[in-house]
């Protein structure tokens, strides 16, 4: 069983926005952050880590914001928390966990997600946000030859890729351990076949340097997706289309401009919740 600690920090809505901006930064991999408007003007920021939170995670917040970290009881709160997850519909796709029967209709595609560490149970808006975009391509009749999912998390964009499409699907995470969260689920989904895996920080790894893409999904966050714009573009080839998650809508602009500066068209933008998800075609 795994240690976990609740950070609260209370502060401003745009203290808080920033911090979980810039979280990883301080945290691996945090594997629960929600935010909530406190006593107002003041909002709360939770996050759950399994790693205990040094002095320098606290220094690194700077002043101005309250912070409380809680030891949680040992129990596995990954499977307590998701008794209480609903399933999620995002156009076609329908994230249920293994506690809930599959959507058995012509359209439907259900993944199922059983309880796991990784970031991705179909919850978070920006991964329902890509599969919102995702759902209006396939609507638009797209058909893809490969396809990359780079952040993978709980692997769910992939696996609602190879099973939307018959095309090969690369899967990639810096976390190892994210990585072996989403082999679980893919296999739970039947798309073993189909979806390859591997560890990698952004595109920096040989199987990424050969291959092109028509289609990629990057749901990290605004700070590293700026930094690789000059390096994931290369990727994508004629035509494909790119879809970019995990920027708060403040962010959004410089995203944009670091892909428009690589010759890319935004097709769409759309907002959900306070994401902003970015289509482009090369
Ligand atoms: C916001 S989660 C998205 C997970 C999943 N794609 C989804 O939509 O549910 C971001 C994921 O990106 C991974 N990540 C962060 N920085 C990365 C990098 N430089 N290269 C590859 N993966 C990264 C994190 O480990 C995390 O699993």
């Amino acid at each position: 069983m795994t240690d976990l600690w609740q950070i609260k920090i209370i502060g401003t809505k745009s203290q808080l926005e920033e911090i979980e901006a810039g979280l990883e930064t301080y945290i691996i991999a945090p594997l629960s952050l929600s935010l909530f408007e406190d006593t107002l003007p003041a909002w709360r920021l939770e996050i759950v880590v399994d790693q205990e939170p040094d002095n320098g995670f606290i220094s690194g917040l700077g002043a101005g914001v309250a912070v409380e970290i809680i030891k949680l009881p040992v129990k596995n709160w990954v499977l307590e928390s998701l008794r209480f997850l609903t399933p999620v519909l995002a156009g076609r796709f329908y994230i249920h966990g293994s506690h809930d029967q599959p959507k058995i209709t012509d359209d439907a595609i259900s993944i199922c997600i059983p309880a796991g560490l990784a970031f991705g149970t179909g919850h978070h808006e920006t991964t329902k946000g890509c599969l919102l975009e995702f759902d209006q391509i396939l609507g638009e009749g797209a058909k893809f030859q490969q396809i990359l999912d780079l952040g993978t998390g709980a692997g769910i964009l992939a696996i609602a890729a190879a099973k939307a499409q018959n095309a090969p699907v690369l899967a990639t995470d810096i976390d190892g351990e994210a990585i072996d969260v989403a082999k679980a689920n893919i296999v739970e989904n039947q798309v073993g076949t189909q979806v390859d895996l591997l560890v990698a920080d952004g595109v920096n790894h040989p199987a990424l340097q050969d291959t092109q893409f028509d289609l990629i999904f990057a749901n990290i966050l605004a700070g590293p997706l700026i930094e690789m714009a000059a390096s994931l573009v290369p990727l994508l080839a004629k035509n494909g289309q790119l879809i970019l998650a995990g920027l708060l809508h403040e962010q959004a602009q410089a995203v944009g401009t670091a892909y428009a500066d690589q010759g890319l068209k935004m097709v769409r933008s759309r907002e959900l919740g306070d994401w902003t998800i970015l289509r482009y075609q090369a």
